[in-house]
């Protein structure tokens, strides 16, 4: 017996699709089946102007095959010399839909990021006027805070203090991995959203390090203790309009993450829809799929909802490729560790 789930096109609301031959072979896998997703500016040099955005946006439109949809939401990488008039004005025609905060050295490419949030003000203050979100990857980097303990120190040091000085503020708390990451969520009631990937509802840091070191499975934030996976699980699933999807799909070849200094990212855009509807039928609340992945994000960032459909069918066990291939090698597919029975059909 087959069931099918018809829900609105989703949209992945935090995804890096790198630049040159990666881009091409990792973009269809998005496209395949999100109408649009929020772009990550990570790149090396970073996405830092509204001219660098434009032409990014390009080169990814470039990239898409024929026949295939898909509308990249681009994004500014905040640095200490953002201008803030080329920031409005990119956000004002339409060009950006948020600006990403990196506090400096927290992760893949986050060199040019944040050092002192003081030379930042004047631009979010900005941000908050015109309504820009600001999507923040929120871990503190100084060297005495454990690394399972950045998440939750960064919002009652830095997010928290920031959102008081700058009333107004959009923010999106990217990839919260924490029980504490959902509380602070919960504790707003508007202007304040949070991403949640796909590999934090399925693994925990077991899972990275137990048997032997699974590379694929570090990422940043890193995964945490069981207890706060089934936090980020009971919100994903909650249908509350304060989180959705973003996967962070985050491609690195395949050598560089089986390494001795391995790169940070799980590649989940192949697999990710297959993966939700078994997370969500595992809570009980495939009803709320369509929420967490279609209608939330939309919601958040003022934009409509995508006006066709994607349809997933219970069946066969579900077959994606073990890696991607790129000219310079293989990207490795994100295993959940166990079999799923839901198929993207249409
Ligand atoms: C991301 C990447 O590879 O760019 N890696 C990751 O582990 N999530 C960066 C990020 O989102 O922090
Ligand atoms: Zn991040
Ligand atoms: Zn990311």
């Amino acid at each position: 017996m087959s069931t099918e789930l018809k829900i609105t096109r989703p949209d992945d609301w935090h995804l890096h699709l790198r630049d040159g031959d990666m881009l091409a072979a990792v973009l269809p896998e998005t496209a395949r089946h999100f109408a649009r997703a929020i772009i990550m500016p990570n790149l090396v040099p970073p996405i830092v102007t509204g001219d660098h955005a434009r032409a990014y946006r390009d080169r990814i439109l470039t990239a898409l095959p024929e026949g295939m949809t898909f509308e990249p939401l681009m994004t500014l990488y905040l640095t200490e010399t953002t201008d803030p008039d080329d920031l409005a004005a990119a956000f004002e025609s339409g060009l950006i839909k948020a600006v990403k905060l990196y506090p400096a050295g927290a992760t893949t490419n986050s060199a040019s990021g944040v050092r002192n949030f003081e030379n930042v003000r004047a631009v979010l203050e900005r941000m908050a006027d015109i309504g820009c979100p600001l999507c923040i990857h929120g871990e503190v980097t100084t060297g005495d805070v454990d690394i399972f303990d950045r998440e939750a120190v960064f919002i009652d040091t830095v997010l928290d203090p920031l959102r008081r000085a700058i009333p107004g503020l959009r923010v999106v708390m990217e990839h919260i991995t924490t029980a504490d990451g959902v509380a602070y969520a919960q504790s707003a009631d508007q202007d304040l959203g949070a991403t949640i990937t796909t590999h934090h509802l399925i693994i925990n840091r077991n899972h990275i390090l137990v048997g032997g070191i699974k590379p694929h499975y570090y990422c940043l934030p890193v995964a945490k203790r069981e207890s706060h996976r089934q936090a980020l699980v009971a919100a994903a699933t909650s249908g509350d309009k304060r989180f959705f999807l973003g996967t962070d799909s985050a491609p690195h070849l395949d050598h560089l993450k089986e390494n001795a200094c391995g790169c940070a990212g799980c590649f989940t855009a192949t697999n990710t829809m297959s993966l939700l509807a078994h997370v969500f039928e595992d809570q009980n609340a495939l009803s709320n799929l369509e929420a967490f992945a279609s209608l939330n994000g939309p919601s958040f960032y003022k934009l409509p909802v995508n006006t066709d459909t994607l349809t997933l069918t219970k069946g066969a066990k579900a077959q994606w490729p073990d890696k991607i291939d790129t000219p310079q090698g293989p990207v490795t597919v994100f295993d959940p560790g166990f079999d799923v029975f839901w198929s993207v059909t249409d």
